[in-house]
Parts: C-alpha cells; structure tokens; sequence
C-alpha cells in the first residue's frame, strides 16, 4: 500500500517546460508574494486591460482583524476594467478570434458536437447582453441562472457580466424549493433556464420546474419579471426509448425564448467599465445554520486569481486542450470552466453528459476525441470508475495527458494512485487542488512542474497564500501537527462578503480567530512541510463533493408531520465519500415505519435535491444528549459506523440510548 512516504516526482519532461519547473522556483515565487504581494500582482495585472489603471499606493488594502474593525478587502481599488472584455474582446485583438474557446459535447455520443471560436463566443455574449439590456436588466441587478451544461450558460454569464449585472448560478441538480429561496434572497429580475436536458437515459424538465420555483419566489413576496428559456431538448437526442414528448409550460409576457429574443440582436454591445471591486457573481454555499450563503465574488482580482491557478496549477500552454468535468453550477466550473481558461484564451472541453452514459469509458472517450491534456475531476468520480477496472481506459488512447487535477474532497491514496497509473500512465502530474468557493480559486495545490507529489497530500500554498495551523485555542501549530486551518492575509480571489449579510460574513469566517481567515477545515503538516487536508471541523459534510450541512437535512426532516426530532451526521462511503446517516425520533403515539422512511426521502429530495438524498434512516427512541440538551454527535457517528467504542459517555443525560441506538440500526448493505 502507498504510504506517507511515497513520493512521486514531476516527469522531468514535465517539469522541463513548464512554466514553474522547480520546488526553487516556486519557493523564490511564493516568498515574493507574501512579502511584496502588490508588486507580484500588479505584474499580473499588466496582461489585462484596464480603462482605469490602478494607483500602485492603493493596490491592497484590508482589514483582517475583527478586533480591529470591520473585515474589508480591496484589491486594486481606483482600477476599472470589464471581465467579458478582457475574456473575449482582449483576446480577439491579441489574434485569437479563430482559436477554439468550447467544444461541446452532449449527454448523447452521436448529440451534434460544436466548437465555438473565441470571436463568435464574442458575438454571442454581445447579442444575449443586447436581450438583457432590452428586457431592463441594468448594472447592479441579479439574474439567476439554472441551466443544463450548454454553451449559452457561459454565453449568458459573459453577458452579465459584460453589462454589469451580477449572476447567480443555481446548480441544476437543486430542487425547485432551493432555487426559489435563491432567487427571493437574491431579488433576481430575471432568471435563465432551458426546457430541459438529458441526464444519461433520464430527461430533466427544468422550465416546469422553474415554474414552480417562481411561483414559490412569488409567495415569499418576490416577483421575478422575466424568464428566458433555450429550447435544449429538440436539438438533442431523446435518450430514453419509451421517450413521450411534453409541453413546456408558458406563461406569456414573462416568459421569453432564447433563440427569438436573439434574433434581431446586435452581434456587438459596448461593455460596462466596473470599479475593481463591483460585485461580478454571487454562487450559494451550504451554511453550518441550514440557510445557504451567497458569496459574494468582485471583478478584479477575481480575474487575476482565476487566470493565475489556472495557468500556472494546470501549466496550460497554448494548443493544449482543457477539460473540467465539474457542472458551472458550482465554483469549480465558474473559474475552471469559464473565467480561468477565457482569461488565458485557452481551448477547453466542456460536457453536458455523465460518465456512465452510454458507457462506463465515456470520459476516457471523450479524452481520446479531443486530445485532452489536461483532466481535471472528482475523487467520487474516480472512485466510481474505478470499479470497472481497467479495461474501459485501455479501449482509448490518452497518451496527451500531462496534468490530471482532482478537486472537492480529499482524495484516498488508493484513487490518487488509480488515477496516475492508469489514466495518467505514470507520467503524469497529479494536481490535488484544495480550495472553496469562498477562495475563488485554488489555495492549496501541487504545480505540475516543480511539487514531489504524496499521494493524498494538497501540498502547499499557491502564490499569496499564506496558511497556518492553529489549535482550539488559537495558538499557532508549528512544524508537524495538526490543527484549524486558517489564513493570515487576503489573496486576489478570495470573497469579499455574503451578500446583504456582512455580519454573518465576519462572524462565520473571522470571528473564531481574529485575524485569520478560517476555513472551516482541519489540516495536518508532515514532517516534510507538505499540507494535507483532514476534512471539514464544523457540522458540513462532503457528499460526492458537494458540500452541505447537517442542520440543513435535519431542519427538512423535521417539517415531517410525524417528525419530533431528527440529528443527521455522515458515514464514510466508498464511492461518495460520505453519506448522510439520520437519525430520527418520531413524534408521541406515531410509529416508525418504511412508509415513514420513504416519505423522508422524498421529502429531503423535494427540499434540497437528489444528491442530498440520505443513504440511511435510522429510529432513534431517544437522542444521546448532554444535561445541557446538546446532541452528542460523536456518538451518533460511532452508531453509524457499528463502533461500539463510544469512548467517554458520562456526560449524556441517559446512557442507556446509546445502547438502543445500537439495537436499532438497520442491517448494513
Ligand atoms: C472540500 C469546491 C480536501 C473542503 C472547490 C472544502 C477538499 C470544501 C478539496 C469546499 C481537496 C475541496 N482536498 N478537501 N483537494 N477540495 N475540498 O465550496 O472541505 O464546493 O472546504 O468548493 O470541499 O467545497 P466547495
């Protein structure tokens, strides 16, 4: 078995052309960042346009001490410049209005495949940020977005932000409940869908649930004017045999086609020059209180963060060829999809479908059509895939990778190692990217050049990061050891608030150890100096990757009518990581049976979504509390797991549950 100390070295023909090719180099880098990091950025900066440069006095400002004042974060204020203009029109002045920005590819192998030129990519965002305009959409407004993985999702980013507006992603997997509660905490004007997609053999209808989300925003007292939809499902192959055709449901005067509204649009629209730190996007994350955060995201040094991880964490070199399986609905595909690959004019791939579907080797298939260099995925991905072995890869050619990137949970040193010697063939460099999408890019990563890759191990910093260790009472881990991972100063890329709730910003990020960024993750440091993440020290867990918390699930069990209480924790999982185990106490007089179980389900699926879905229902008479009434979720983490080693349980209130809970649990699968 791989141990801590295996160390996998960078291919020297890696690492010979690459942009960082030694630990030197990056070190003399990285020192240069931390101690003089508005001179590092401003040599950033000088590749992008600004209309108004930045006053080098007035580069970084900021406040990281909640004992000293409000938390701020500043980069580049006095600069003025427009993200889609220096994606698109910057890089079509530079010669790159022939180049490749997407190729598509669709859930269905024999789907029309498209490439998009960085020059019409251009002329679409100008048409769709004309539409915009022309349906009253001004600089400022929030426009959500929940679509399928198409071109016109990048298109209609781009226009937002080429007019200013700030766009809020919706992840296409949430329930219509999630996407209403987004949109009323928004105040969206607009919000953009598509009739629908296919999902391997299954059709999602997502217009007819985007009904029932506005009518929700509705109820909660906000009107959303306009809904434009791209009529998806006709250009695309039906996936299902016994397939029916449905009606997508219309309200006129509200709801608009995409591909009319485009018509008559202009192919140019003149962009809106934005302050360094205007708000470009705004994307929810799970919050440890239940309700989702909207973190808030600006313009400049959003971009240079996101233009920076991507070159230099993926090594990208023009004529490679990108892909990033992660949906744009979360943050990956938001700086590794879009505004990363766009701010260097690099060529990626971008995939509506799943990687089972028709087959097992879909992506392997997809790396071998396109020539992929760069691949970059999900442990959870991995681990499913490897289960089918070797034979689906060997039925491909993926002799052009370089660089494999894994991202969203740690990865198993049994994964990283599958991914390297099949996929990668042992030459391959391994980037284990930790971030989250409050950071806006990676913060912990390997460089595929220069970084002596351990299997399992993020590594060390990027560029003007600086992370620290610190124990439960704040003082500082040094060398070996394990603790709160935190970060002292601010980076390019990092969020500047939640939106309408600074409090809560300052409170859930700054206020357990003033002047430090806190995480919310624990880390360990080896003997070697190398980082490597433990997983998540508050109530959130990491289903295949997606973050939630437990309070979240639990506040949605408990609307159940026949629900007293419910306390949710996760168990280890194989394939997804982790998996949501509840625990539930029927009200007084009710019983505990599988139609109670189902309903729970189904409920958690309605709420939330599918990915949410808990693997295990569990009857808990009683719930191991302290005197205080506190849950002790130790324990109910140990019944998950069938450990009977509880360790020090003197302090419940009643002992005697713990051993009930045991009674109770289902039998394992
Ligand atoms: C976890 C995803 C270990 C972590 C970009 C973090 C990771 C949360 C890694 C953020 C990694 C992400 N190793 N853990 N390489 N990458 N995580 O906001 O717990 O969806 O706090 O952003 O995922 O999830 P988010």
């Amino acid at each position: 078995m791989p141990s801590e100390k295996s160390i996998y070295n960078p291919n020297p023909a890696i690492s010979r052309d690459a942009y960082i090719s030694s630990m030197a180099e990056y070190r003399k880098f990285y020192e240069e960042s931390l101690e003089n990091p508005e001179e590092f950025w401003m040599r950033v900066a000088k590749q992008f346009h600004w209309e108004t440069p930045a006053d080098p006095k007035k580069f970084l400002q900021y406040n990281f001490n909640i004992s000293k004042g409000p938390i701020s974060i500043k980069w580049m204020e006095g600069a003025s410049t427009n993200i889609c203009y220096n994606l698109l029109d910057r890089n079509v002045r530079n010669g790159l209005g022939d180049t490749i920005a997407y190729y598509w590819e669709g859930n269905h192998p024999d789907d029309y495949s498209r490439g998009l030129t960085y020059r019409k990519l251009l002329e679409e965002v100008c048409r769709f940020a004309n539409v915009l305009k022309d349906h009253g959409v001004k600089k400022g407004d929030r426009v959500s977005i929940y679509m399928p993985m198409i071109l016109e999702l990048p298109i209609a980013m781009l226009a937002c932000a080429r007019i200013g507006a700030v766009h809020s992603i919706v992840f296409a997997g949430f329930s219509s409940d999630s996407l209403a509660e987004r949109m009323f905490d928004c105040q969206a004007k607009v919000l953009i869908t598509a009739d629908g997609a296919w999902r391997g053999e299954k059709p999602l209808y997502l217009k007819a649930l985007c009904d029932v989300a506005l009518e929700k925003a509705e109820e909660m007292g906000h009107t959303v004017e306009k809904c434009i939809v791209v009529s998806h499902l006709k250009r695309v192959t039906a996936c299902a045999e016994d397939h029916v055709e449905q009606d997508i449901p219309w309200t006129e005067d509200r709801d608009f086609w995409w591909h009319e509204e485009m018509e008559d649009k202009e192919p140019a629209c003149y962009p809106e020059w934005m302050e360094a730190e205007d708000p470009l996007f705004m994307l929810y994350t799970s919050g440890s209180t239940g309700k989702p955060k909207g973190v808030l995201h600006t313009t400049a040094g959003y971009l240079l963060y996101a233009a920076t991880t991507f070159k230099i964490v993926f090594d990208y070199k023009p004529g490679d060829i990108f892909w990033c399986t992660a949906d744009i609905g979360w943050i990956t595909g938001h700086t590794y999809v879009v505004y990363g690959p766009l701010a260097n004019g690099a060529t990626s791939v971008m995939f509506e479908g799943t990687p089972f579907y028709p087959d097992n080797d879909r992506f392997w298939a997809v790396i071998d059509k396109y020539k992929v260099t760069q691949f970059y995925t999900a442990p959870t991905a991995i681990r499913a895939l490897m289960k089918f072995g070797e034979a689906p890869v060997l039925k491909h050619n993926l002799n052009g990778l370089k660089v494999l990137g894994s991202v969203g949970e740690p990865i198993n040193p049994e994964a990283w190692l599958w991914f390297y010697r099949y996929i990668g063939k042992e030459k391959c460099s391994i980037v284990d990217t930790f971030w989250q999408t409050e950071t806006g890019g990676h913060v912990i990563t390997p460089i595929p050049g220069a970084t002596p890759m351990k299997p399992g191990s993020a590594s060390f910093p990027f560029f003007g990061v600086k992370p620290t260790l610190l124990d439960e009472s704040g003082v500082e881990v040094k060398g070996e050891g394990e603790g709160y991972l935190v970060f002292s100063q601010p980076w390019p890329g990092m969020m500047r608030t939640l939106f309408g709730n600074h409090e809560r910003f300052e409170s859930t990020y700054f206020s357990k150890f003033p002047g430090f960024y806190c995480t919310g993750d624990g880390a360990r440091r080896d003997a070697d100096g190398y980082l490597w993440i433990t997983g998540r020290v508050d109530d959130m867990l990491n289903v295949s990757g997606h973050l939630m918390s437990t309070a979240e699930v639990e506040s949605v069990l408990t609307e159940h009518h026949r629900v007293a209480e419910a306390a949710v924790v996760s168990r280890p999982h194989a394939v997804k990581g982790e998996c949501l185990y509840c625990f539930i106490t029927p009200n007084e007089n009710e019983t505990f049976d599988a139609k109670l179980v189902s309903e729970l389900k189904k409920l958690v699926r309605e709420r939330i979504g599918p990915f949410a879905m808990p693997d295990v229902v569990q009857h808990a008479p009683g719930l191991p509390k302290t005197r205080s009434g506190k849950i002790m979720r130790r324990v109910l983490r140990k019944v998950a797991l069938n450990d009977r080693n509880v360790g020090d349980i003197s302090t419940l209130a009643d002992e005697s549950v713990v051993d009930q809970l045991f009674k109770n649990r289902p039998a394992d699968k």
